[in-house]
């Protein structure tokens, strides 16, 4: 893990309560190589298959300028990297997708705030009417931050995923506008 980022917030950043979220630079293609090959967080993530260098450079790329494909480095405030989050928006729908790379940083709140940083970002500067996203069954720890971010389970997508050599069921989860207007703080008071 490296510790090169800014301290210091630059005012572009998403900032929540634990983490900042900051822009994919192509000096990180390393780092972002080496977690989606190595780390523990791929037993929970639907790729599989090793990433190349320039896939990676690709996927890069295009999280850091396509504004459908937004994707962001997950930074503690402390200024240390551990992961990424992004999504794929399609019209009025998008698709999160996020991993703690830095196992250590698991289970200490900080999914749960880039997710809700991200929702908050997207449904006030994008007109989105929902987010979604697909989880496995059994990954109890990503259920329970998506539900503390938001997000009710629809229901189970039965055989939708090929992975380990057969087919697997997914739990569809979604936000929709309405619940982020819900609970979502005004602006002038979170100043
Ligand atoms: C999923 C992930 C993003 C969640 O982020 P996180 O920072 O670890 O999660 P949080 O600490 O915000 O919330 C985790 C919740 O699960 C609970 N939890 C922690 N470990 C758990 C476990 N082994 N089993 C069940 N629940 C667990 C926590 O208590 C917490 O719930 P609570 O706040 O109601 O107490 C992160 O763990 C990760 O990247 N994991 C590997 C990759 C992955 O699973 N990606 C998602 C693919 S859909």
């Amino acid at each position: 893990m490296r510790r090169r980022s800014p301290r210091k917030a630059a005012p572009t950043w998403l900032v929540g309560q634990k983490v900042r979220l900051r822009p994919i630079e192509p000096d990180d293609v390393e780092m972002l190589q080496r977690w989606i090959n190595t780390s523990p967080a791929r037993e929970f993530i639907f790729r599989r298959l090793p990433v190349s260098f320039e896939q990676e450079r690709d996927w890069a790329a295009n999280a850091a300028v396509n504004p459908n494909t937004p994707g962001y480095v997950i930074q503690t405030l402390a200024g240390a990297d551990v992961g990424t989050i992004s999504l794929h928006i399609e019209g009025a729908r998008a698709t999160l997708g996020i991993a703690i790379y830095e196992q250590r940083y698991w289970a200490r709140g900080l999914g749960t705030d880039a997710v809700r940083v991200l929702v908050d970002a997207a449904f006030r500067t994008r007109p989105l009417v929902r987010i979604e996203l697909t989880v496995l069954p059994d990954n109890a720890r990503a259920i329970a931050c998506y539900e503390r971010a938001g997000f009710a389970r629809e229901g189970v997508m039965r055989r939708w995923l090929w992975r380990d050599g057969e087919y697997c069921d997914v739990v569809l989860m979604s936000i929709v506008h309405d619940d982020w207007a819900a609970t979502r703080t005004p602006l002038a008071k979170r100043r």
